[in-house]
């Protein structure tokens, strides 16, 4: 694996293979989740590239920036021995300069949801995957339903911007419990870490309500609000597809979101139905 800090530098040696790239950007803390992005990639490229870097431009101040996980040489191995190429692994001076371009998320679909609560962070994560696409030029380019307001506005960006990549979404790694895998999951404490299953269960209930014929959205919020109590919940959301929220649920065609607040971690999980 060789690995690469500055952007020019990867750029120019990517540009000489003339072969098919997969490329997943990540912030690091790697877990399984990540571990299906890659191997899902090494099966459709002849080649892997990772990038890791907290993006401090999706952090609103306050947040976690400075105490995210960082796990430098364990996610070098990690990396390696998944048979990742190239990774890159830049520092915040060598991604951004001063007095910036950069891109908007859009007004609606960037400012509901995730994008409420963190007015702004779409803005940062659309600026700096437009980068590390630039930098990288992939084939396919791979992300994790997990995010799925983010995967729809990179999904956006990449069409509306004329951009030649494709896409490719990946389904949601959970633990044996159900929990989905987030870099996040490593603050809670065990106690935390129940608590946190009420979020699968809520989407469970969701999805045993759609199968059973409940495609009423306020009552099935209601149903996953009683599951969910007494997290502080910050949003739960039926959306279709384009993320245009539902008053009734479109089977094939709907995305049911949750972010809840366990301690003081916020946990997002969603489910495609
Ligand atoms: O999902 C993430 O880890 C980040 O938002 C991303 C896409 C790597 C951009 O920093």
């Amino acid at each position: 694996m060789r690995v690469f800090q500055f952007p020019n530098a990867l750029r120019d040696e990517l540009r000489a293979l003339h072969v098919s790239i997969g490329f997943i950007p990540t912030m690091g803390a790697l877990h399984s989740g990540h571990l299906s992005l890659i191997k899902k990639a090494k099966e459709e490229n002849e080649i892997v590239v990772v990038s890791i870097f907290v993006n401090p431009t999706q952090f609103l101040k306050g947040e976690d920036l400075e105490k995210y996980p960082r796990r430098e040489q364990a996610d070098k191995r990690v990396c390696e021995l998944a048979g990742v190429d190239y990774l890159f692994y830049p520092n915040a001076e060598d991604v951004y300069e001063k007095d910036e371009v950069r891109v908007c998320a859009p007004n609606v679909r960037g400012y509901i949801l995730e994008g409420a609560t963190r007015p702004g962070h779409f803005s940062g994560v659309l600026t700096v995957v437009m980068k590390l696409l630039n930098i990288v030029n992939p084939t396919n380019a791979y992300f994790g339903k997990k995010d799925a307001q983010q995967l729809k506005l990179i999904t956006l960006m990449v069409k509306q911007m004329f951009m030649d990549v494709n896409i490719v979404p990946v389904e949601t790694m959970r633990d044996s419990l159900g929990l989905a895998l987030s870099s996040r999951n490593d603050y809670l404490s065990a106690h935390e870490r129940t608590e946190a299953l009420k979020i699968p269960s809520a989407l469970k209930k969701a999805t045993s309500l759609v199968i059973a014929k409940e495609y009423d959205v306020e009552t099935i919020i209601k149903e996953m609000e009683a599951i969910l109590a007494p997290l502080e919940v910050s949003y739960i959301a039926i959306v279709n597809r384009e993320f245009v929220p539902l008053t009734k649920v479109e089977t094939g065609n709907s995305v049911i979101l949750v972010e809840a607040v366990v301690g003081v971690t916020w946990l997002l999980d969603n489910i495609w139905l």
